[in-house]
């Protein structure tokens, strides 16, 4: 597995990137926003783009993973598990002492991932996914409707 990870500066975000951004969360409007201010990293193996992840701080001690993405054809080959792991240490060379994610109560794959990483389920947001979304929203054959957030100490 040969992949460099970098940042990218919110001035330099290409279409590719966007697209990217869009597979985890289907808001443009919202994506464009949060990176404006948060941290942008790519993943990428010679030129090809493979995966995309944002950091937003909320206050002095946590950051949150808003975003990440690896492209489809490169899924299930350990890549996200890579790029989650750069955005926990960043946080902790960044002297965070929290790091958190959310995401569906349906989706299955995330759920695992995240929890091999080490972080822990402390808050259910019941229905946001009613509130927020038009559409239902299926996954592994269970609708979409909590946002659980999950969370790491770093100290
Ligand atoms: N149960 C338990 N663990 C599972 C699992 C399941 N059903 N499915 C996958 N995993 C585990 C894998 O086993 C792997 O762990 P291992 O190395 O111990 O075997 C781990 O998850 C990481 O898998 P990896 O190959 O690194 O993931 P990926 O490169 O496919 O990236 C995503 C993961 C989520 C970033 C990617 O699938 C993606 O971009 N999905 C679409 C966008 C998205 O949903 N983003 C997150 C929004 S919350």
């Amino acid at each position: 597995m040969e992949f460099q990870i970098h940042r990218v500066d919110k001035n330099e975000l290409k279409d590719e990137h966007i697209s990217l951004l869009l597979l985890a969360d289907p808001s443009e409007k919202l994506v464009r926003e949060y990176c404006q201010n948060g941290y942008i990293f790519s993943m990428n193996e010679d030129n090809e783009l493979i995966g995309i992840m944002v950091l937003l701080p909320i206050g002095e001690e946590s950051i949150e993973i808003k975003n990440i993405a690896v492209d489809e054809s490169y899924q299930g080959n350990g890549y996200g598990k890579q790029l989650l792991n750069h955005g926990i240490e960043f946080a902790k060379q960044n002297e965070y002492k929290r790091i958190r994610i959310g995401t569906g109560n349906s989706s299955l794959n995330q759920l695992g991932l995240y929890q091999k990483c080490g972080f822990r389920m402390i808050k259910i947001d019941k229905d946001f996914f009613i509130r927020n979304y038009e559409e239902e929203l299926f996954e592994n054959g269970i609708q979409c409707r909590d946002m659980v957030i999950l969370e790491q100490l770093l100290f």
